[in-house]
C-alpha cells in the first residue's frame, strides 16, 4: 500500500504588470489585491505584481495581455487608443471633472460599465476603475499662464486628446513611454510634463524639473483589465472570490488616492528642488478657457455619445 499523501494542485498565477512605483495609489492597490486574492482563495490564486515597467513598458504591456503573457494590467485611461478604442480618452478632456466625486458618477455608474464592456471585442475584460488623481504641469521655467507653455516640448501619454490639449497651448506634444520620462526630462528631449503628484514624486521628476504648478487641469486614472479568455476560464467559485478581492482593492485604491497625492505634494516641496505654486482661480480659468475647444474638436474621435453621456453624468459646464 502506498501512504496517503495529500495532493496540492499548483496555484493559479496571475501576473499583474504595471508601470508606476510600488508606493503609489496603483502600486498599493495592486499589492492589496494580491493579498486579498490569496486570502479569499485560500492560496489557490497567487498574484505576482511587477511594478515600475519591470516586465513591460506601456505599449508592450497591452499586447502582452492580449497574448496572455500577463493576465492583469491597470493602464491609465489615456492608453487605450492604440487598441482602437478611443472612448476612454473622454477621461483626458481638460477640466471635465471637478473633483473625485464627479469621476465616481461615471466610473461607478452605467457609463463607466458600458465603456469597459467595449473592451470585450479586443479579448479584454474590464474589471474596475482605480483613481490616481488630477494632473499638474511642470517645466524648468515657471508656469502661470497658458502662454508659459508656448513652444515647450511637453511629454504626453499616447492619447490624441492630450495631443490636442498641448496643441491648444501651442506646446509641442511628445508621446513618451512612462519608463522613459525621467531621462527625457533630464536630457532635454522634453522640457516639461503633466502628471498627478504621486507619479511626479515617486519617479523623482522633482530632480529634473524646477517648477511644478498645481493646475489640476485633467484627470489620470486606470482601468483594471484582464485577459478575457483567462478570466472566463477560471473556476466559477474562484472567479467570484477574485471579484470580491477586486471590489475591496477598488474601494481601497479610491480611498487612498487623494491622501497619497497630498502626501507626495508635501514631499516634493520638502525636496527643495522644485518650486511649487498653485494657480489662483483666475489663472485656472484662463487655462480652462483656452482648453475648452478640445472638447468639441475631439468629440467625433471619442464618440459624441460618450462625450455627451459623461458631460451629462457630471453636469459639465463650459
Ligand atoms: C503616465 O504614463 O504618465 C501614467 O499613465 C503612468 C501611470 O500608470 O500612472
Amino acid at each position: 500500500m502506498f501512504p496517503v499523501v495529500p495532493t496540492y494542485a499548483e496555484p493559479i498565477v496571475i501576473t499583474f504588470s504595471h508601470v508606476v512605483a510600488a508606493d503609489t495609489p496603483k502600486g498599493r492597490a495592486a499589492e492589496f489585491f494580491k493579498k486579498r486574492a490569496g486570502e479569499l482563495t485560500q492560496g489557490k490564486v497567487k498574484v505576482e505584481v511587477y511594478p515600475n515597467s519591470k516586465l513591460y513598458p506601456d505599449r508592450e504591456e497591452m499586447s502582452a495581455l492580449q497574448l496572455g503573457s500577463v493576465q492583469m494590467l491597470a493602464p491609465s485611461l489615456a492608453k487605450f487608443g492604440p487598441l482602437d478604442i478611443n472612448d476612454f480618452e473622454v477621461f483626458d478632456l481638460p477640466f471635465m471633472f471637478n473633483g473625485y466625486e464627479d469621476l465616481h458618477k461615471v466610473t461607478t455608474g452605467p457609463v463607466g460599465r458600458q465603456l469597459l464592456d467595449k473592451l470585450e471585442s479586443k479579448g479584454i475584460k474590464g474589471l474596475a476603475y482605480w483613481d490616481n488623481g488630477f494632473k499638474s504641469f511642470s517645466a524648468n521655467t515657471p508656469i502661470k499662464t497658458p502662454e508659459d507653455l508656448n513652444g515647450k516640448k511637453m511629454r504626453i501619454q499616447s492619447s490624441k486628446v492630450l495631443e490636442e490639449q498641448m496643441l491648444e497651448l501651442k506646446a509641442i506634444p511628445k508621446v513618451t513611454a512612462f519608463s522613459a520620462v525621467y531621462k527625457a526630462l533630464q536630457t532635454g528631449v522634453v522640457d516639461g510634463t503633466e502628471n498627478p503628484i504621486s507619479n511626479f514624486y515617486t519617479q523623482k521628476m522633482y530632480e529634473v524639473q524646477k517648477y511644478l504648478t498645481v493646475t489640476e487641469h485633467g484627470y489620470l486614472g486606470y482601468a483594471v483589465i484582464v485577459n478575457k479568455k483567462f478570466w472566463e476560464g477560471l473556476p466559477a467559485d474562484i472567479r467570484t472570490q477574485l471579484e470580491t478581492a477586486m471590489q475591496e482593492a477598488t474601494d481601497y485604491a479610491n480611498k487612498i488616492a487623494k491622501e497619497s497625492n497630498d502626501k507626495d505634494l508635501e514631499l516634493v516641496k520638502a525636496s527643495g528642488k522644485t518650486e511649487v505654486t498653485t494657480l489662483t482661480p483666475e489663472q485656472r480659468a484662463a487655462f480652462k478657457k483656452i482648453l475648452a475647444p478640445v472638447h468639441e474638436k475631439m468629440a467625433s474621435r471619442i464618440g459624441a455619445n460618450t462625450v455627451d453621456a459623461v458631460q451629462k453624468a457630471v453636469g459639465f459646464t463650459k
